[in-house]
């Protein structure tokens, strides 16, 4: 098939876009407004867009609270959602009410960021602490509630790891198991045994790729 994206025609039950912009990684926005009041929700339109500096970005599908505070704030954190959480990361995704906070119901522990004064998940591996930088309204979005798509892109100034994570001088991400999310309602988790490693190809002189080494464990 084939068909035209911008009036999305294309006669599935249901629009197949996010199944092959898949898998995503979750952020775990954390915020909170100016009274205090904190807020979580997962945000899979999340990624991160640059080192050195380090950038991340979410996306918010109309105007909703992780983007409200964070540009009330200034400031936003990303907790690692990993398979263990996955039941507090999908209660933390309900349509609740403004100035709700998600963390409670979800019973997740809060803690504020040691860099940033937005909350985070204290039962996460890994957090980003973030200023935000700007926010990129998209075409059409008018700022009226539910409407419009923002991304919102934020500078990671500080990073948490739970060092029992840190094996060999390496982020275990195979003990982690972190979420991605695939299309429709389907989820996949990253582990030792879907996870696998190679390491990069190189050009001989002539310009022809050479076999893959195997990888020493340092990485540039
Ligand atoms: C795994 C997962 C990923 C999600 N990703 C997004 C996303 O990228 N953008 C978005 O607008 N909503 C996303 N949602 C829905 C939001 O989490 C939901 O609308 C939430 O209530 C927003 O909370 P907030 O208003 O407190 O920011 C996602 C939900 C789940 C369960």
């Amino acid at each position: 098939m084939h068909y035209d994206a911008r009036k999305n025609e294309h006669g599935l039950p249901h629009d197949p876009f996010k199944a092959i912009v898949a898998p995503r990684p979750i952020g775990w926005i954390g915020s909170q407004n100016k009274k205090g009041q904190k807020n979580l929700a997962p945000y899979s339109y999340f990624n991160g867009v640059s080192d050195q500096p380090h950038y991340v970005m979410f996306s918010s599908n109309g105007l909703k609270d992780s983007l409200t505070n964070a540009e009330e704030t200034g400031v936003f954190t990303a907790s690692l959602a990993t398979s263990n959480l996955f039941d507090q990361m999908n209660i933390s995704s309900v349509p609740a009410k403004y100035g709700t906070d998600e963390f409670e119901l979800s019973g997740l522990t809060a803690r504020q960021g040691n860099y940033v004064d937005a909350p985070c998940v204290s039962e996460s591996p890994a957090v980003l602490e973030c200023e935000l930088w700007k926010v990129l309204d998209l075409p059409h979005s008018s700022r009226k509630k539910n409407t419009g798509n923002y991304i919102v892109i934020g500078h990671v100034i500080g990073i948490y790891i739970d060092d029992s994570f840190i094996k060999n001088g390496l982020f275990d991400f195979k003990l982690a198991e972190p979420l991605g999310r695939l299309g429709y309602m389907d989820y996949g988790i990253i582990n030792a045994e879907n996870s696998f490693t190679k390491n990069r190809p190189e050009l001989n002189e002539g310009g022809e790729v050479l076999p893959v080494k195997e990888w020493d464990g340092s990485y540039k």
